[in-house]
């Protein structure tokens, strides 16, 4: 039977970057985001006797190659977890700005997990499918919950215990998220090559595990107290670390762009104006801005000033995983 799942992308607040073990997308550390209400992937699945390989549609189109092999790759992993044997038809749809660059595998593997798993006559647990969703995209675990996420790294050589857990509900701590897209451009290094690259060769890599743990503790503090500001200042030092490190890779590599650059550097500005807003930004050039209910709008006419900005999509905390029928 044919089943529909939508799952939505999330921003990491202290981010994974870097893996331990490649095969199963097992992390070196363990990683806080936030789901966003905005952009989500919806995707059927539907297992098929007549079928000699699995077919991938994204976006109305049908998919080849690479990616097809991909989506391929991993329900290989659903049929040896649920012990069905035929190929599938996968329909994916994106709801995301047409080519803005936040297409995301996050929504896509977590979305392609549960529709899966629920075509292929199974229930899996929350728990159970943040395992499974993390094996396509390391960020996909945490996409499985909605409100804040934590994906603790766990320690076991097959992956069962590296899983996302709940931190707060979606109507816990509500907060906007502005995406700001300065280019539509396709990232030129990919996360999974990004961070191999700093893993194997980056110095300040030793620096970023040193510290990561203790991030992530002090945020979890301040998320909990809803203390805006010292979440705010630490998940910024904690994007710029990750990025620093990726400076000292071999040969160097950085996801920013000049239009980065002014964006962040308005951020800051703000601050000193008086207006609380923070940035962090994944392996690409956008910036995602967070910020207050009460500051969003005043936040978004300023940045609309910067010249460099094409686009401003405001986002809220958004839910986990729903199934459409
Ligand atoms: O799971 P991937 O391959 O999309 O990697 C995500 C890497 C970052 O976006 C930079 C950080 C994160 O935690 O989402």
């Amino acid at each position: 039977m044919k089943k529909t799942a939508r799952a939505h992308t999330n921003i990491a607040l202290i981010k994974y970057w870097g893996k331990r073990d490649e095969q199963l997308f097992l992390p070196t550390n363990s990683s806080l985001s936030i789901t966003l209400d905005r952009f989500y992937t919806e995707t059927s699945v539907e297992f098929d006797a007549n079928l000699t390989a699995d077919r991938f549609r994204l976006d109305h189109a049908v998919i080849e190659g690479k990616e097809r092999e991909k989506v391929q790759h991993f329900l290989d992993k659903v049929r040896r977890a649920t012990g069905e044997t035929r190929f599938a038809h996968v329909e994916s749809v994106n709801h995301v700005p047409t080519a803005a660059g936040f297409a995301s595998s996050a929504s896509g593997y977590s979305a392609l997990a549960a529709a899966a798993i629920k075509a292929a006559g199974q229930t899996f647990t929350e728990k159970e499918l943040s395992i499974l969703a993390r094996q396509g995209s390391g960020s996909a675990s945490r996409s499985v919950y909605g409100g804040f996420v934590e994906w603790q790294k766990g320690q076991l050589p097959d992956g069962s215990d590296s899983h996302a857990i709940p931190i707060l509900n979606q109507d816990e701590f509500d907060l906007a998220v502005l995406s700001v897209e300065v280019t539509t451009e396709k990232k030129k290094v990919l996360s999974r090559e990004g961070m191999k690259r700093t893993v194997e060769t980056s110095p300040f890599y030793e620096g970023w595990l040193k510290t990561v743990d203790r991030d992530l503790a002090a945020i979890k503090t301040a998320i909990h107290a809803r203390d805006f500001r010292s979440m705010g200042e630490i998940l910024e030092y904690n994007a710029l670390k990750m990025h620093a490190t990726t400076l000292g890779a071999d040969p160097p590599f950085m996801y920013w762009q000049s239009a980065t650059l002014k964006v962040m550097e308005a951020v800051s500005q703000l601050r000193e104006e008086g207006l609380l807003a923070y940035f962090t930004i994944d392996a690409g050039p956008n910036v995602k801005v967070i910020v207050e209910i009460e500051n969003e709008q005043a936040v978004i006419e300023r940045l609309n000033q910067i010249d460099v900005v094409s686009e401003i999509y405001p986002c809220r905390v958004g839910p986990g995983i729903t199934y459409l029928d």
